[in-house]
């Protein structure tokens, strides 16, 4: 891992095609690799704590006459980490959550304590890399709730690090099939039932690496701009049919996916934050309103934007 970091930085250049002195390139490519590398690891937990907020999320119950009162939310991949704070928040707003995953499990067992706590939520397995799957998924929701206002094309997969040379085809191709394709699925699936009832909110998570290059990580970040582009294309097609698609891109966010990037990075959340203007770690419940923002009136003339929620990393 070290001899790939020292590799890597050396070729790093910044967006205007200067070469970066090795501390600065070697930190533009972790916070790169937090965003999308992987092995699994909890070590991290302690130190972490010192540059994360509290969560946000305010500690009221279950609103059934809340902002999002009966609307059915359609949620990819909400069995951890961002996808499942936005169920929670859609859910204690009074929505109608319907969301996916793979560990069933998990997904029960939040389904669960959301209607445990006065909320609607169910939970269906469903692997976004499966057309029958995501087919099935959309469909049951519309059958069960009888449409689908909100959509929240949330799952995806980190990378592992390695150069383009080093990546072997099928490790491409996964990470394509998970983050492009399997927008391009929930998409293709979900148009149609907003067709037919005269109108729908799509939100796509993008990612900081949708918009900018980091080293050792081509698929995730060739995915995630493919979400943009999709976005964009969605949102054309079907703006005067009263549907609107927006895309958000957090940039690093206290999520699993984000602690196994560190992991893998031999880093750390104090370090990882200084490359960000907000000098922090973003919490799932920030962008969980963020999704929600967009998923709302107030939201009402906006399509085809990809919003920058990294904290102004893309500013920069
Ligand atoms: N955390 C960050 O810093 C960050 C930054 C930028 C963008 N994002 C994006 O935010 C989204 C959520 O990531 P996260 O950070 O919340 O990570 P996470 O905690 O690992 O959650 C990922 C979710 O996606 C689901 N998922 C993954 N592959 C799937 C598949 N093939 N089919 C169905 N569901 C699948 C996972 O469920 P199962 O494992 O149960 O299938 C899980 O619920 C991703 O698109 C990620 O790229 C995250």
């Amino acid at each position: 891992m070290a001899d790939k970091f020292e590799n890597a930085s050396s070729l790093e250049m910044n967006h205007s095609g200067k070469r970066l002195t090795k501390g600065v390139a070697r930190r533009r490519i972790l916070v790169g690799g937090a965003s999308v590398a992987g092995v699994a690891a909890t070590f991290l937990a302690g130190r972490a704590q010192a540059n994360t907020q509290k969560p946000l999320e305010p500690k009221v119950a279950t609103d059934r006459n809340g902002k999002f009162a009966g609307k059915v939310v359609l949620i990819t991949g909400a069995t951890s980490g961002i996808g499942e704070a936005t169920a929670r928040a859609f859910a204690k707003e009074g929505a109608i959550v319907h969301f996916c995953g793979r560990r069933s499990t998990l997904g029960e067992k939040i389904a669960q304590e959301i209607n445990a706590q006065g909320g609607r939520a169910s939970y269906q397995r469903a692997d976004v890399r499966s057309e029958q799957d995501v087919k099935s998924f959309i469909d049951t929701c519309v059958q069960k709730y009888d449409r689908i206002d909100i959509a929240f094309n949330n799952a995806g997969a980190e990378s592992k690090p390695a150069t383009i040379a080093e990546r072997s085809l099928q490790d491409w191709m996964d990470s394509l099939n998970t983050n492009a394709t399997g927008v391009f699925l929930s998409i293709k699936y979900e148009i149609p039932h907003m067709l037919r009832q005269g109108g729908g909110i799509i939100v796509n998570n993008a990612s900081v690496s949708g918009h900018v290059g980091f080293a050792t990580i081509a698929p995730y970040s060739a995915s995630k701009h493919a979400v943009i582009s999709l976005t964009k294309v969605a949102a054309l097609e079907y703006a005067d049919k009263n549907i609107r698609v927006n895309s958000i891109s957090p940039g690093a966010v206290d999520t699993p996916m984000l602690r196994r990037a560190l992991a893998a990075w031999n880093t750390n959340f104090k370090e990882v934050s200084q490359d960000y203007p907000i000098k922090r770690i973003v919490n799932v419940e920030e962008i969980a309103r963020a999704v929600m923002w967009l998923s709302s009136d107030e939201a009402s003339c906006i399509t085809g934007m990809d919003v920058d929620a990294t904290g102004g990393y893309l500013t920069k």
